[in-house]
């Protein structure tokens, strides 16, 4: 029998100090998995988040036919056996819950030569359409017909193509990448996404025997290598730096000083100067990064961007340290019109916050008021979590199957750092 939804209970807590371990990034490590496909054998992960999304992406790629099971004895190392034997199919059940298992695209049509894939869905923060996957495909010789809510590849063989894209895409750059591969000659991909997690997908590669050039930049360089060339490798999956943000937002709104072991400075620089800008002291080390807060912080405007620019996923964050910052700050979104969906529930704990458009002007005040409400997402989530913690009274936050889907022990983390905080059964 189904247990009834917890909730997770938040007082207002802080200063927080302690140290905290930032766990493997959710968007590296299911495009990784993803690229299992590409060989047979046993691929090893380790730094694996514990996510609900890794489960689930583990279905999809079980359906096709790699399997997965955590290791026995190590911590968070998860083992991907590919059988050779691969139905290229990705059924609406599995692929309506994550966005990412649109990155079963690319490595399925270059390694069988045709792919049979429910359209995705994902976050529900507004429309992402798969253009620009399908037209770098189709640069590479691949043909598409979309009928029953099914996408349907085809290629016998991939041919390398020069793909510029309009928008640096970290999923299209992802599918055009891992489909590049098995391509006969060498493929170009102009403005790249270049997120740290698509490095990470490229060094993966390069182990594997993939010949991949330009690794980090915005031009990518495939040179194609035979079908059946690469090997399985073990990998450490890159650090999550939308966690990372996350336990420093934490820190933020409640005071204090904490170290979080892992974190990457050079990930999340511009994200880091901001924090700056509103009070934080932060400094980079050897294994991490360490965090001072003051009692309160003050405002400044923050813009997203693609990488290296601020991370769309931050925003829900960084609006909510703004909501208890000194002052006035206003908050552009620069990707997903719709990603402020998460504004009323932070208005519902006091928050004074006015949307218009891609903007959001966050007036700050002393502190929350705890309230009920409702994660609307796995980042917005998160940062009603944080709110919590700079709210007086209780915050139970519902619908945190959202925030359990790419939060490693969110509660167990800020619990280790003096927060008040709990799961309580619904
Ligand atoms: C990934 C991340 C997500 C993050 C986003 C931007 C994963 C699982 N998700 O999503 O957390 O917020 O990058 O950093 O890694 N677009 C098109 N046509 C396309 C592809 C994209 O119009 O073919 C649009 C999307 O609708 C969106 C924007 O481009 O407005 C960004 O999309 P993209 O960079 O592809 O993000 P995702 O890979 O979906």
């Amino acid at each position: 029998m189904d247990s009834a939804p917890e909730h997770i209970v938040v007082h207002r807590s802080g200063p927080l100090h302690g140290e905290v371990t930032v766990p493997g990034a959710k968007n590296s490590v299911l495009k990784l998995m993803a690229t299992t496909l590409l060989t047979n054998g046993v691929t090893t992960l380790t730094n694996v988040p514990d996510i609900a999304d890794v489960a689930i992406m583990g279905d999809l790629l079980d359906a096709i036919g790699v399997t997965t099971a955590w290791h026995p004895t190590e911590h968070r190392v998860l083992q991907l056996t590919n059988h050779g034997a691969l139905t290229p199919v990705a059924p609406y059940e599995l692929v309506e819950r994550i966005r990412a298992s649109i990155n079963v695209l690319g490595p399925l049509l270059t390694r069988c030569g045709t792919v049979r894939l429910s359209l995705p869905g994902g976050d529900d923060f507004g429309s992402r359409p798969i253009d620009m996957h399908m037209a770098g495909l189709e640069a590479m010789g691949a043909t598409f017909t979309i009928e029953h809510g099914y996408v349907e590849a085809a290629a016998d063989r991939l041919h390398g193509a020069n793909i510029t894209f309009d928008f640096p895409s970290v999923g299209a750059t992802e599918n055009i990448l891992t489909a590049a591969v098995f391509a006969k000659g060498t493929t170009v991909i102009d403005n790249a996404a270049r997120e740290p997690e698509i490095a990470d997908l490229c060094n993966f590669l390069v182990a594997m025997g993939a010949d991949v050039e330009g690794i980090g930049s915005s031009t990518l360089v495939v040179h194609g290598v035979e079908r059946g060339s690469l090997h399985p490798v073990t990998h450490e999956v890159v650090p999550d730096r939308i966690q990372a943000a996350t336990y420093i937002a934490a820190a933020g709104v409640t005071g204090g000083e904490i170290r979080l072991r892992n974190a990457r400075y050079d990930h999340m620089e511009m994200l880091l100067r901001r924090f700056v800008d509103m009070g934080l002291s932060i400094t980079a080390q050897a294994d991490g990064l360490s965090v001072w807060a003051p009692e309160r912080m003050r405002a400044t405007d923050v813009a997203t961007l693609p990488y290296p620019g601020i991370a769309t996923d931050y925003k829900p964050l960084v609006v909510t340290m703004l909501a208890v910052a000194d002052g006035v700050g206003i908050v552009t979104e620069n990707l997903y019109p719709g990603r402020f969906r998460y504004v009323e529930e932070l208005q519902r704990l006091g928050a004074e916050i006015s949307t218009d458009g891609h903007h959001a002007v966050v007036r700050g005040v002393p502190h929350l008021s705890g309230a009920p409400v409702r994660a609307p997402d796995i980042r917005a989530g998160a940062a009603l979590v944080v709110a919590g913690l700079a709210a007086t009274g209780e915050t139970v936050i519902s619908g945190i199957h959202h925030i359990d889907r790419g939060y490693d022990d969110l509660v167990g983390r800020l619990r280790a750092l003096g927060a008040d905080i709990e799961r309580r059964p619904g």
